[in-house]
């Protein structure tokens, strides 16, 4: 069903969930053409696996019967930053497991005839060269938005190796883009469909995320 489990060959710096079957069915229903809105599963358990790729160092606490835990605490502060529209539908998966986390924008369109990536804002927080940034967006298609908004936030000085990408549906040519222009860059994903067709479109895919979730 995935590039990914036939012969196109992954970046090791991409990350794909494990194809439990949970993630299938939900995959399933999000692609169906009668649902809308039901990719906010999918997005916490990318935004967990994100959360797995920060560094943590050691941490002691006490427990309530007054022993002491060894653990370990994050390590590192973190923002996010959506790639507008479509990834604005990804902020309340991050904020549900990092309250009060800050959110930049970054208003990257394609132009509907040639498909380009024209950027047409950026809003990001002033220190986010010291921070680790998830990077939002659900659809990964030639790959021109997430690299321009990449570029953007290499321009605001974000360590290249900073960046976690996290997308829902990725096309093997916009993976291979990406991780290859990027390679210390990490991206997470939830699957890696067959490819692109003459609009550029993901197939199979889902069609067109935004119009899907916020019309
Ligand atoms: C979609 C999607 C990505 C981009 C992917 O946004 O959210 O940002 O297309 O395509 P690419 O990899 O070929 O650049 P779109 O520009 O359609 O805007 P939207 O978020 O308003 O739907
Ligand atoms: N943007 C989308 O929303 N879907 C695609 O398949 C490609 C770009």
């Amino acid at each position: 069903m995935s590039s990914a489990d036939k012969k196109y060959e992954l970046p090791s710096n991409a990350i794909v969930l494990p194809p439990t079957a949970q993630l299938q069915a939900l995959l399933t229903l999000i692609r169906d053409e009668k649902t809308q809105r039901y990719s906010d599963r999918i997005i916490r358990l990318l935004v967990e696996e994100g959360l797995n790729h920060l560094p943590v160092v050691p941490k002691t606490v006490r427990t309530p019967v007054g022993l002491d835990f060894d653990g370990v605490g994050f390590e590192g502060r973190i923002c996010g930053v959506s790639i507008m529209r479509a990834g604005e539908a990804m902020e309340a998966g991050l904020r549900d497991c990092c309250r009060s986390v800050r959110i930049g924008k970054i208003l990257i369109q394609r132009d509907e005839e040639t498909c380009l990536p024209k950027l047409f804002y950026a809003k990001l927080p002033e220190d986010i060269a010291e921070r680790f940034v998830l990077l939002l967006d659900p659809m990964l298609a030639t790959g021109g938005s997430c690299i321009k908004a990449i570029e953007v936030l290499l321009s605001h000085g974000v360590k290249e190796e900073k960046i976690l990408f996290l997308n829902l549906i990725a096309s093997p040519l916009g993976t291979d883009a990406v991780c290859k222009r990027f390679p210390k860059l990490r991206m997470i994903t939830a699957w890696v469909d067959e490819g692109l067709d003459s609009h550029s479109y993901i197939v199979p895919g889902l069609g067109d995320f935004g119009d899907r979730y916020f019309l």
